[in-house]
């Protein structure tokens, strides 16, 4: 019964479950506007960067509009059959805001190494019981994987 109910939270903070919601920011923006909030605040008080060669990343402002382009290919390419751009579920979570989920250690740790991030990262493992699908390892290097994030951070709006 507890298992159900941690499943039913995760759900809510992690998008493997976007319809839902999508469902209360129609029927309540005040209830979105919370699970927003507490899935930032989830991010604060869990600051994992994950497990992976990345420890440390500085992101600059403006963004790195060369990164953004090339991000942009690795994601048409390698990464779009199973991820939107969207808060949608394909295959795994739809990428928008993630870059608010998810510190751009912990990103870079699951692209670069995603079997021993599924394996024990909590969060990773979290996402998995509600995906049901392991994200396969595509030998994604650091470099392309530093790209794809500033992919996802224009995705994100941030400037
Ligand atoms: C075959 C489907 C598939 C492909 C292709 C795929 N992923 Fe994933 N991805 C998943 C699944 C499923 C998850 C959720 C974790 C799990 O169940 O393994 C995930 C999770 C993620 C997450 C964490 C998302 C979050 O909300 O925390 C990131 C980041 C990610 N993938 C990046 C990528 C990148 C970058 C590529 C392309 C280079 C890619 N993925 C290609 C299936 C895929």
């Amino acid at each position: 019964m507890k298992h159900v109910l941690l499943m039913g939270l995760a759900a809510l903070l992690f998008s493997c479950a976007p319809d839902r919601s999508k469902k209360n920011a129609e029927e309540s923006p005040d209830q979105a506007q919370s699970t927003t909030k507490s899935a930032v605040e989830e991010v604060i008080a869990n600051p994992t960067k994950g497990i992976g060669a990345v420890k440390s990343v500085t992101l600059k402002s403006p963004l790195e509009k060369e990164r953004v382009d090339r991000g942009s290919a690795i994601y048409e390419m390698k990464c779009q059959a199973c991820h939107k751009l969207t808060t949608e579920r394909l295959v795994g979570p739809g990428w928008k805001d993630v870059t608010q989920r998810r510190h751009p250690e912990w990103i870079m740790n699951m692209i670069t190494n995603v079997d021993v991030m599924l394996e024990k990262d909590n969060e990773a493992q979290k996402m998995l019981e509600l995906c049901l699908v392991r994200m396969p390892n595509q030998n994604i290097s650091i470099g392309d994987a530093r790209d794809v994030l500033e992919f996802m951070r224009n995705n994100d709006g941030q400037k």
